[in-house]
């Protein structure tokens, strides 16, 4: 059993591996501000977990002292960073709030560490930009495309520096794109909120919340036109958050890995295996390129395998099936 301190343990992917966690017998002191995410995850924790599930409410990038006092008040092992604001529009309208959340929460996470607490951060494969080398390793040089993009950059930086003059350990995990809930179904991708991505939407559609999905792009240089992503089962996703912490284990320094299948998938194949999954027929109609988008984006995971042992196990008909 462990004690871990979660950052965002009300969203989709901290709710999840919140979820997981607790189901494996470890300690979860979970922290949120609810500005992306809803209580509804939290008190499901609180009532099914009332032994091994704690909850404070505070935005970790204002509030350094409610923090200090968790780590008086527990003995943490590991923390999870997922906190974090991460929409790539909205970052572009306002970039001085992505600035500040983003890289003080990180901050005063780490002003809180010592060398006997592990850290694994949420980072995301848009550190690598418009990447031309495909499938992208760890070791190709980093470039981001928007506000959101530079604040994952200058957190892997910051956290770097950190283990450099603290003498701390970290682990930054580069999520290329997660999508479908736990089999257990407890955790959803949420649909309702407005979403960019397209998992969501796609799930919008099926629903009947929205008549067609619109394809940003039918003029990539792709198999079909439309973009590639590597789209990973969120349960694939958070077993590699459980193979970082047990990596964490063995080193001394700042580490990154990918966390992605080496997949690609094209919006029209996505959209093609979840009506042949679900036995639907969906509209849908094509549009100009949606600013921002990169034309392909998917994963080496080879490096992954070798230091974590971990890789992906689950379809993209797995993901479609559990997107539903
Ligand atoms: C997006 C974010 C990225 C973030 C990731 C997390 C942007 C530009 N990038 O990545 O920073 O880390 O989510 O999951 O927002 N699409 C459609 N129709 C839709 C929605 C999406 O055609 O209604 C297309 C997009 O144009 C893109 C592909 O589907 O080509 C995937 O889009 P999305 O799910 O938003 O993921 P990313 O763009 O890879």
């Amino acid at each position: 059993m462990k004690r871990i301190l979660v950052s965002g343990a009300a969203g989709y992917i901290g709710g999840t591996f919140t979820y997981q966690a607790l189901k494996s017998g470890h300690e979860v002191i979970g922290v949120d501000n609810f500005s992306n995410s809803s209580e509804k995850n939290i008190k499901y924790f609180k009532k099914k977990f009332k032994n091994n599930f704690y909850f404070h409410k505070s935005d970790l990038s204002k509030e350094n002292n409610a923090l200090k006092k968790i780590f008086e008040n527990y003995e943490i092992d590991y923390v999870v960073h997922f906190a974090g604001l991460k929409s790539v529009a909205e970052s572009e309208k306002q970039p001085k709030l992505y600035w500040e959340n983003n890289l003080n929460s990180t901050r005063n996470i780490l002003e809180n560490l010592t060398n006997r607490i592990g850290l694994v951060f949420s980072s995301s494969a848009t550190v690598y930009g418009n990447s031309k080398y495909q499938p992208i390793s760890e070791k190709i040089a980093l470039r981001a495309n928007s506000t959101y993009g530079s604040t994952k950059i200058a957190c892997e930086l910051m956290i770097d520096d950190y283990c450099r003059n603290k003498n701390i350990k970290a682990i930054c995990l580069r999520y290329f794109n997660p999508v479908g809930s736990h089999s257990d179904k407890v955790i959803l991708e949420p649909f309702n909120n407005a979403p960019n991505n397209l998992m969501p939407r796609i799930v919008r559609v099926a629903k009947g919340i929205d008549p067609e999905l619109k394809v940003f792009g039918k003029d990539y240089n792709t198999i079909d036109g439309t973009a590639e992503r590597d789209y990973i089962h969120i349960s694939d996703l958070i077993s590699g958050h459980f193979a970082a912490l047990n990596k964490l284990n063995e080193i001394t320094d700042c580490k990154y890995y990918n966390l992605g299948t080496g997949n690609s998938t094209s919006v029209l194949k996505l959209l093609k295996t979840f009506e042949k999954v679900h036995s639907l027929s969906l509209n849908y109609s094509f549009h100009s390129r949606r600013k921002g988008d990169v034309e392909v984006c998917f994963a080496d995971p080879a490096l992954a395998k070798k230091e974590l042992n971990w890789s992906s196990k689950k379809s993209l008909e797995d993901m479609c099936r559990d997107s539903l």
